[in-house]
């Protein structure tokens, strides 16, 4: 293993040179104050894959691991040095200490990726350097859709272990939309007993004709949350939560039809949906409605300590508030002007809720019609332009444009890509995807707070097939949120590729069952299923 297989590649290496350290039976672990999250993932994780006990040892022992913070270093910044000795890494927080960790499991090849030893007794050695590195963003991050295929928990600690492997920081938790309610909230135990169950599904893209007749569903449970939260702190990852509101919401309405437009339909008769694409079945703007969400943010704020709260905002078809009484007395009585200063209306309101409790809104990039919530973030995912208007207006940005890092998308334009949805995009293509679009001032740039790869899993039916999406292609994602690379089009895509061959090596040690370069194994194809591709690429903006 050499210092050119790592990803993402480190903004600085030196070496390797000399014979190397090696890690055995006698390796000793020496964690300084502040480093203990790392201190129990060596021990926990790449003790186990190698068996090695890692006992505690002294400050400055030789043949030992250190781990130091460093207030010279900024905050996930580290450094990784190895000489004959031992290792010692020091990181400006907490964190970059983890980051550099993540570095060293790298560095000792694809048996550290794997939970037990292969080749007991087998020596371990790293390469002797020194390593700097930094991440370029501070939110990289992956959203994870689990209302219209439920991922069970140990799925989710399971991708919280590949979000940190790749210096992953935030996993947006897709938590309800009109397919299903995933969350606990116990005072309204409905939007679990109902709305967390669907009684069939489409197989396929909407226009597919095929359904699963089988029931399908599921939901965490506070505890579950709990457990998901502590284990994501304890990898250096920050989950947001999403409550999308007052579009895709579909499951609540099921569970309350009282939350629905009930003066234009009979919301009782709804169910959770079983099919895919944008409701018309949307909250009714009123009182009852905020107060219900109020509710429903109290609880999610006990569970999710992260700063920012995400509270959808995406595809609220207006009709069904074009046809309610109450509705249009509600935009009268406000004063404002229409149904899409309605929608702002509800989103402000939920911004100073959030802010009045020292947190913050995020929202999809359509919070930006009909005015922006003050202090209010946006994901911009309907390519660049919703984010460049935000960042130009003040706010705060994370790019997704969907033209590029929706992983739901296919990512090659043959025949035998499994249910094939949207615009080809290859891993060359992610690699290749830029997250500060050239329009942004310096200044503007600054609020561009990162990027994020979405994951939405209408055609995903089981974790093989959201592997199959997410990799490699989050290995590429990884490498342009933590590294400052050249322009797309000068960017060493070959060298990349070479990187991977050692990383394919670390994703199967880690089970993951990732789409082959050469195209997808008979098992991971979907013969027959309609998918919708979309042919060739709409303008950037
Ligand atoms: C989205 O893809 N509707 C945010």
């Amino acid at each position: 293993m050499t210092f050119e297989q790592l990803i993402p590649a480190p903004a600085r290496a030196e070496g390797p040179g000399g014979d190397g350290f090696v890690l055995d039976a006698s390796t000793t672990l020496w964690a300084g104050p502040g480093t203990q999250t790392t201190e129990h993932w060596l021990r926990g994780t790449l003790g186990a894959a190698l068996r090695l006990p890692l006992a505690p040892g002294a400050e400055g022992a030789p043949g030992s691991v250190a781990l130091r913070l460093d207030s010279e270093l900024e905050a996930e910044a580290y450094r990784l040095t190895v000489t004959g000795d031992g290792v010692e890494i020091r990181g400006g927080t907490a964190a970059g200490v983890f980051w550099g960790a993540q570095t060293l499991r790298q560095l000792l090849g694809a048996a550290a990726f794997r939970r037990a030893p292969i080749a007991p007794g087998r020596e371990y050695t790293v390469p002797q350097g020194v390593i700097e590195d930094a991440p370029r963003f501070g939110w990289r991050g992956m959203m994870l859709d689990v209302s219209r295929h439920f991922t069970p928990k140990e799925g989710v600690l399971r991708y919280l272990d590949l979000l940190a492997a790749h210096k992953l920081n935030v996993f947006h938790f897709h938590l309800t939309d009109d397919q299903g309610w995933r969350l606990e909230i116990k005072r309204y135990p409905k939007l679990t007993e109902v709305g967390a169950w669907r009684s069939r599904t489409k197989w396929g893209h909407r226009q597919s004709e095929l359904w699963d007749e089988k029931p399908h569903g599921g939901f965490y449970t506070q505890d579950d949350i709990r457990e998901i939260v502590a284990y994501a702190d304890s990898l250096h990852i920050t989950v947001v939560p999403e409550i999308d509101i007052p579009g895709h919401s579909q499951a609540a309405i099921a569970a309350y039809p009282e939350l629905g437009n009930t003066d234009v339909i009979d919301t009782a008769a709804l169910g959770v949906w079983d099919t895919w694409g944008v409701t018309p079945n949307v909250l009714a703007p009123n009182d009852h409605t905020l107060r219900f969400y109020e509710g429903v943010f109290e609880e999610v704020l006990e569970l999710f300590p992260s700063t920012f709260i995400h509270v959808g905002g995406d595809e609220c078809p207006k009709e069904q508030w074009k046809d309610s009484a109450a509705a249009q007395a509600r935009i009268e009585e406000l004063g404002v002007s229409n149904e899409d200063e309605l929608q702002s209306w509800f989103i402000r309101h939920f911004d100073k809720w959030l802010s009045a409790r020292g947190r913050r809104l995020i929202g999809w990039d359509e919070i930006l019609e009909g005015g922006l919530a003050e202090g209010a973030a946006v994901s911009s995912w309907r390519g660049y332009s919703g984010g460049i208007a935000a960042a130009q207006a003040g706010h705060d940005v994370v790019m997704c444009p969907e033209q590029h890092v929706y992983l739901d998308h296919r990512q090659h334009g043959g025949p035998d890509e499994p249910v094939p949805i949207g615009w080809v995009r290859t891993l060359e293509d992610v690699y290749r995807f830029e997250p500060v679009p050239a329009q942004l001032s310096a200044e503007e740039a600054e609020h561009v707070l990162g990027t994020q790869a979405n994951v939405w899993t209408e055609v995903m039916e089981s974790h093989g097939r959201v592997d199959y999406q997410v990799f490699p292609r989050l290995a590429a994602f990884a490498e342009v949120a933590w590294r400052t690379l050249p322009a797309p089009a000068e960017r060493d895509f070959a060298d990349f590729e070479r990187r991977m061959t050692a990383h394919y090596a670390r994703l199967d040690a880690l089970g993951v069952d990732y789409r082959p370069p050469g195209g997808p194994l008979p098992w991971q194809q979907r013969p027959g299923v309609g998918g919708r591709p979309i042919e060739g690429l709409p303008p950037m903006v």
